[in-house]
């Protein structure tokens, strides 16, 4: 009995030791992670700026949001595909950033557009902040987000469909990897 007992011990400490090195390698140890940044114009005779930041972590992307010149309330706030802010009416950013071919959406919807981040909320001073993790954003692939453009809208995102009534585009910007 007791030399079974043995034997089945060594038969378990020897198949585990075989794989153990590759394992080990960790690429998340010390490596940097990515960060972007979209600095907001505002559209001509417009006073809407701001700054939105990217940041990279284990559970997605974390999106801080400074903007100034607003109306005081709620103003639709989304990804969209193109990073082009060259049209005056900032048409040429396109529709919002949808690689999974969704419907419109909140955020907390389950199902949105990737691009889909509600609303940023100015206080009477015309500021507002926002900082958020989605999951769903990603700096390679198919899901993302350099070079897409950041648009603040004049209205409140309603979620409704097609892309939540949000009304004209107040400030545009181009999502640009930074160091
Ligand atoms: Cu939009
Ligand atoms: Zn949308």
């Amino acid at each position: 009995m007791v030399a079974g007992v043995l034997s089945l011990g060594l038969g378990c400490a020897s198949s585990k030791s075989s794989p153990a090195s590759n394992e080990s390698a960790n690429p998340s140890t010390g490596k940097a992670r990515a960060k972007a940044v979209a600095v907001l114009s505002p559209a001509p005779n417009g006073k809407v700026k701001g700054q939105v930041t990217f940041q990279e972590e284990t559970e997605g992307v974390r999106v801080t949001a400074n903007v100034e010149g607003l109306t005081p309330g709620k103003h639709g706030f989304h990804i969209h595909e193109k990073g082009d802010c060259s049209a005056p009416d900032f048409t040429s950013a396109g529709g919002h950033f949808n690689p999974t071919n969704s419907k419109h959406g909140s955020p907390t919807d389950p199902e949105h557009h990737a691009g889909d981040f509600g609303n940023l909320e100015a206080n009477e001073q015309g500021v507002a902040r926002f900082e958020r993790v989605f999951t769903w954003l990603s700096f390679k692939g198919t899901n993302s987000i350099l070079g897409k453009g950041v648009i603040v809208h004049e209205k409140t995102d309603d979620f409704s469909q097609p892309t939540g009534n949000a009304g004209g585009r107040l400030a545009c910007g181009v999502i640009q990897s930074t160091p």
